[in-house]
């Protein structure tokens, strides 16, 4: 297996899951890859490695380079196992190392390994002199662990930015110029909308650092290598770390006998009306994680069940502790839903998003079948109460 040069003297020697699927419940149809990079220098640094059962993928790569047992330093920019699962490895072929993090990094990985390595703790505006390099640390907490932080080298121009810009991609291709730009920017959107998203306050202070450095190259810990589109990236992240939206509704239910979904399918007409791109998200049929990358961008989140003993649907109840954890902000909400003696699901979901923090409208309930007549009405009030789109 082949390390790939990124610059002269630092290589990608991380590893490529091409059957990954299931990322903490997000569905990631496209694998992953867990980026580890390589510098040759006075001080031979690792930056980051690889999820456990990935090791000798990366020793082998670091192996084609450099003996691993000559690495100095080993710079974990975040502890989760994805990152740091080859580390007691790693640790026996160079125990002489430095395993340099985080302070809240220092602080986790003898709490994940139950060892007591070389460790040194550094903090933003701490750096590390490697001969010709230096790394220069800023903590990025919270984005995604406490203990993030990203290392800038700037002889290189490169930021090694670990869990910020990351996509889920498994590929060949090592940088964004070789690989179809926009599935690279609808992953790193459904990356940011299930992963990074709640945090995303703390990415508009680390985009203000980012923002003052003079950048050739982003390596993120997941995917593809950003080389060529550097300002695009960084202006998406700056539109979803301020919960940009745009006149977009997503119409998302779950239903038992289609009164449900004709009450979506009147919902739909009335913001197909009123001229917003619409998402129609059947729940048995989209997943939640795609559904929380179109939310990402949506203006509205309108939610649907029927009442089934007294609550919601499982399938609603799930997507929306989902979504309730992901956080998403300045969206308007609308809890839809059919009922046959109990009206307790709307009430439910119109709670929930205002927990959420939207702004919700007046929620539509229908018992039983609704007729054109009852469509009709509904579809005439939600119109009546958005703004057009001219
Ligand atoms: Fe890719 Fe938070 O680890």
């Amino acid at each position: 297996m082949k390390a790939t040069m990124i610059k002269h003297g630092v290589y990608w020697v991380g590893g490529i899951d091409w059957d990954l699927r299931n990322f903490h419940g997000y569905l990631t149809q496209r694998g992953s890859t867990y980026n580890a990079y390589l510098i040759i220098d006075e001080k031979i640094t690792l930056i980051d490695n690889v999820k456990q059962q990935f090791t000798e993928e990366l020793i082998e790569r670091i192996s084609e380079v450099i003996d691993p047992a000559k690495i100095d330093y080993i710079v974990q920019n975040h502890i989760e196992m994805d990152h740091s699962g080859s580390l007691p490895r790693i640790m026996e072929l160079c125990p002489n190392a430095e395993v340099i993090a985080s302070p809240k990094g220092i602080e986790g990985l003898p709490k994940h390994y139950f060892r007591e390595w070389n460790f040194r703790a550094v903090k933003s505006g701490d750096t590390l002199n490697l001969g010709k390099r230096t790394l220069h640390f800023v903590q990025t907490p919270m984005v995604h662990w406490p203990d993030n932080m990203v290392s800038y080298c700037p002889q290189e121009k490169i930021l090694f930015s670990n869990d910020a810009f990351g996509q889920h991609i498994a590929s060949s291709e090592r940088f964004d110029d070789e690989y179809p730009f926009s599935t690279l920017i609808e992953e790193a959107a459904k990356y940011y909308a299930n992963i990074v998203l709640p945090y995303s306050s703390q990415v508009q202070k680390a985009l203000e650092v980012v923002g003052g450095l003079d950048i050739e190259v982003i390596a993120p810990s997941h995917g593809l290598i950003w080389r060529d589109n550097i300002p695009a990236i960084i202006g998406e992240y700056r539109k979803w770390a301020g919960n940009e939206t745009v006149p977009k509704a997503i119409i998302i239910y779950d239903t038992m006998w289609g009164s449900t979904r004709k009450m979506a399918g009147a919902i739909r007409d009335a913001f197909e009306s009123a001229g917003y791109s619409i998402r129609m998200c059947n729940l048995q049929q989209n997943h939640i994680s795609d559904i929380m990358t179109e939310i990402l961008s949506a203006r509205y989140v309108c939610v649907g069940s029927p009442t089934l003993n007294r609550n919601m649907l499982p399938s609603v109840a799930a997507f929306l502790t989902y979504m309730k954890g992901l956080a998403p902000r300045g969206r308007h909400g609308l809890a839809f839903g059919s009922y046959g003696w109990g009206e307790q699901s709307v009430k439910q979901i119109d709670a929930i998003l205002n927990e959420c923090g939207f702004e919700t409208l007046e929620p539509l309930r229908q018992q039983y079948i609704p007729t054109n007549d009852n469509l009709a009405a509904m579809r005439d009030s939600v119109l009546a109460r958005i703004p057009k789109i001219t």
